[in-house]
């Protein structure tokens, strides 16, 4: 069976490995998603741009190729990056990797576009600044009193995670203003830096702190993940200055990388890369078969309601919903063969145990003791393996599945689950039991007419 494990409503290539997600922006009313592409095999030998376009942020075009690695400046890979718009323009913020007999050096680089298809590479280069490893990369730009600044993720030379700050008037020529933050809990190396203000103006700084074993400088990270601060970028000291521990923003398997845009009604918006995985699993992936890696997550709109960071679906999704079903009894199978589907259990209360269990058993979601436990079959070891989130109440259930992706909004976005999963049923039932009195489950099926 061909491509049995293809998304429905996910971002994923036709072909090569998908990382992180790349110079978000909505530009002249349309979505642009650009991600780190190896456009000709499964492995993170090769890395350009490629981009996806969207209306609506549900169904998208797989545009390709936008950016390659043909400079001298960023032979070995064009990195991450974000993007902006002034004067009508689409700026774009990338790092150039490149080795030379194996030394490393990266180089931050623009590209602009007028139209969103061509995009032309400026001369302007911003080399790593004085007390830093090579590991420099993955630029972010915002305005601010009619000044840009750039974040970029960093290293020190005594190898902890770090921030660099810099700061433009004309976008394309750019000066070191010194370190924006660094910590020991950056690890390493800090990847994928993001900083931004929202509505109410709580300040977040999104971080992946990167691991590596001890001395080993591969590319392959052991155990990074992302997560966020709050805090107040002072503008005086050009620092950010915390006043949280670092929070993980998404308690699940396969997370990593996000980038905020803001767009035209206002949401901060997040995706990630739905990919924690290490060489074994990657390697072991089921759709390498097929010739494709990874997927981007679902846009996530970021709030921050009673002290906290909650992450919602986008309204969106709810075009998406062609069949829905409704269930009341205390225990139920919901009959399903469609792998892409939304199950909405809204409890009205908090409770004390439930259980529900999708994709023929293979994803069992338990709660019970102010604990919930989500497990997947692990697709090298073949083993289930759960996760536990200590949730004290639990009071909904937002779930989002597609054909290989499981996303689980609890409580209305106050924690975000992701996961990769493979399963080769094609009977894809759902079994619950315990729903309290006043719980009610919605189904809605995204595929017109089961297989
Ligand atoms: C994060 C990352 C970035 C880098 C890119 C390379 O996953 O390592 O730091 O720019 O991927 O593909």
């Amino acid at each position: 069976m061909e491509n049995r494990h293809k998304n429905y409503f996910h971002i994923e290539p036709d072909k090569g490995l998908l990382n992180d997600p790349n110079g978000l922006i909505q530009f002249k009313g349309k979505y642009y998603f650009f991600h780190q592409w190896n456009r000709f095999d499964t492995s993170h030998d090769y890395k350009e741009w490629g981009l996806f376009l969207s209306k609506d942020l549900v169904n998208w075009t797989n545009i390709q190729s936008a950016i390659l690695p043909d400079r001298y400046d960023d032979k070995d890979g064009v990195y991450s990056g974000s993007a902006i718009e002034n004067d009508g323009k689409m700026y774009l913020f990338y790092t150039g990797n490149t080795k030379l007999n194996g030394i490393r050096k990266s180089y931050q680089k623009i590209a602009v576009s007028n139209d969103g298809r061509t995009f032309i590479k400026q001369e302007s280069t911003i080399e790593t600044p004085e007390g830093f490893s090579e590991h420099h990369r993955d630029p972010k730009v915002w305005k601010k009193d009619n000044k840009w600044w750039m974040i970029v993720g960093a290293q020190t030379k005594e190898n902890v995670g770090a921030i660099t700050l810099f700061q433009s008037d004309d976008l394309l020529t750019w000066i070191y203003e010194g370190i924006f933050y660094t910590d020991t809990i950056l690890d390493q190396m800090c990847e994928c830096p993001d900083y931004f203000t929202l509505t109410d103006g709580i300040e977040i700084l999104m971080v992946c702190p990167q691991k590596r074993t001890s001395g080993r400088q591969s590319d392959r990270p052991i155990s990074s993940y992302a997560g966020y601060l709050v805090g107040k970028m002072d503008y005086k000291t050009n620092k950010f200055n915390q006043s949280t521990e670092i929070k993980m923003l998404d308690e699940g398997f396969d997370f990593y990388a996000p980038q905020s845009f803001l767009d035209d009604k206002g949401r901060r918006i997040i995706v990630g890369w739905m990919s924690r995985m290490d060489e074994n699993q990657e390697r072991n992936c089921p759709t390498v078969k097929d010739g494709y890696l990874h997927c981007l997550s679902m846009p996530r709109e970021l709030k921050w309601i009673d002290n906290h960071l909650y992450q919602t679906p986008l309204k969106e999704y709810e075009n998406l919903r062609k069949k829905e079903q409704e269930y009341k009894n205390e225990y139920g199978t919901i009959s399903n063969n469609s792998k892409a589907f939304e199950l909405i259990i809204d409890f009205d209360e908090a409770i004390k145990d439930f259980s529900v269990s999708l994709n023929s058993n293979t994803n069992p979601i338990i709660y019970r003791c102010g604990k919930l436990e989500i497990g997947r079959i692990n697709w090298v070891t073949e083993k289930l393996e759960t996760k536990i989130l200590q949730v004290k109440d639990l009071t909904k259930l937002h779930i989002f599945c597609d054909s290989s992706t499981l996303e689980i909004f609890i409580n209305d976005g106050q924690y975000v689950f992701s996961m990769r999963y493979f399963c080769d049923e094609q009977n894809r039932n759902i079994e619950y039991k315990s729903l309290n009195e006043k719980g009610m489950i919605n189904f809605y099926s995204y595929e017109e007419e089961n297989e």
